[in-house]
């Protein structure tokens, strides 16, 4: 109580908290949304009073010029894989910026070094696409051991024959009871394409991942046992690239991995042997496929994503070769799987911006 002991005095430290907490409560926040979410999602986001959205109004990719002109003095923006998140668009935020959630497992369009050094929060979108990206993964695999890529006007050329478009058999057989599986690294989702692979009989599955990542013995025996497997190895790339019947490339984009399946990893394969990538475009480089294909090192290729893209068209190299089979960037693309990505997403956005618990936050500590 102070000197005057007056009842104003003494509820002053209650009224300036009520006047901190209705200060927040009526705190708006600038949002920019670059693609409309769906009527489910976007009612999600237009039902928070704190958020003032801004909405990128065409079903297409978001354009830049719309997006720089629109970001400044945004609290968030949720982003998709297209929206190349760097420094000029960060600087055109300006500080009002707490928070970039992108629609995506993926964030190698998100310059981390800046997100990190400007402390913002950054949400993506794990976990709820693995199966959707494994199922795709088993797909590619076999439309491209099996010549589905051969479209429908083939009969106009193609007549039945014992041996006319015969493929390499993903599951075993008794003449060939042998199948291994590589992972060019050996995440959630490749563990989930494995998990798939075991009821077609495979029986090695062999993987090469981050070099600083130690071998994890205990939990490869686990793997092995569990799938009834006679081997789940860490191997080099070279091994990886000689042995493996189909060999998926599941290892996140970015410098590390840049076009880490080059002519000298193909040239190792097996002239039998199956290329799945359903990870980034950038890990592979295309001239170096198209000529294993043309060539005959390796036996087809199933893509989700090639290098370059949108910008593939049928002049594409690899577009020409029949042995491979491209679905353009689709592996999460089933209806429940991109609901629950742009959930979260949201998620995470209105998390960072209420203070809230982010569902799926990047960790930026050893960004530097
Ligand atoms: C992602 O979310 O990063 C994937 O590429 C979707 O398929």
């Amino acid at each position: 109580m102070d000197s005057s002991g007056s009842i104003v005095t003494l509820f002053a430290p209650i009224q300036r908290l009520m006047s901190v907490a209705s200060h927040l409560h009526s705190r708006r926040f600038k949002v920019v949304v670059c693609r409309n979410l769906g009527p489910d999602v976007m009612s999600i986001l237009e039902a928070r009073p704190e958020l003032d959205l801004v909405v990128w109004p065409q079903d297409s990719a978001c354009e830049r010029s719309w997006l720089m002109e629109n970001i400044s003095g945004a609290t968030g923006v949720i982003v998709m894989l297209t929206d190349k998140v760097n420094a000029e668009l960060l600087d055109k935020a300006g500080p009002s910026l707490k928070v970039v959630s992108t629609m995506s497992v993926g964030y190698e369009h998100i310059d981390l070094k800046e997100a990190a050094q400007r402390g913002l929060k950054v949400g993506y979108t794990p976990d709820v696409l693995t199966d959707a990206v494994a199922d795709l993964s088993v797909m590619l695999a076999l439309m491209a051991g099996r010549n589905g890529g051969t479209g429908v006007d083939l009969w106009a050329t193609f007549s039945w024959a014992p041996f006319g478009l015969c493929g390499p058999q993903l599951s075993t057989t008794a003449t060939s009871p042998t199948r291994k599986i590589g992972f060019l690294g050996f995440g959630r989702i490749a563990q989930a394409t494995l998990a798939r692979l075991v009821p077609f009989g495979i029986t090695h599955c062999l993987y090469s991942s981050n070099p600083s990542s130690l071998p994890n013995h205990a939990r490869d025996a686990a793997l092995a046992k569990q799938h009834k497997l006679q081997a789940v190895s860490k191997v080099d790339i070279d091994e990886l690239s000689r042995e493996s019947d189909v060999l998926f490339v599941l290892a996140p984009g970015g410098g590390e991995t840049y076009h880490i399946v080059n002519e000298t990893l193909l040239r190792k394969m097996k002239r039998t042997s199956i290329l799945v990538n359903a990870s980034r475009g950038t890990l592979v480089d295309s001239d170096a496929l198209a000529k294993a294909l043309r060539e005959g090192w390796i036996w087809g290729a199933g893509l989700d994503v090639v290098e370059g893209e949108p910008n593939v068209t049928i002049d594409h190299p690899l577009v020409k070769e029949p042995r491979c089979v491209i679905v353009p960037h689709i592996a999460s693309a089933t209806l429940e799987t991109r609901l629950e990505m742009a959930t979260r997403a949201t998620q995470n956005l209105i998390g960072a911006i209420l203070g809230w618990e982010m569902p799926s936050q990047v960790n930026l500590s050893h960004v530097s």
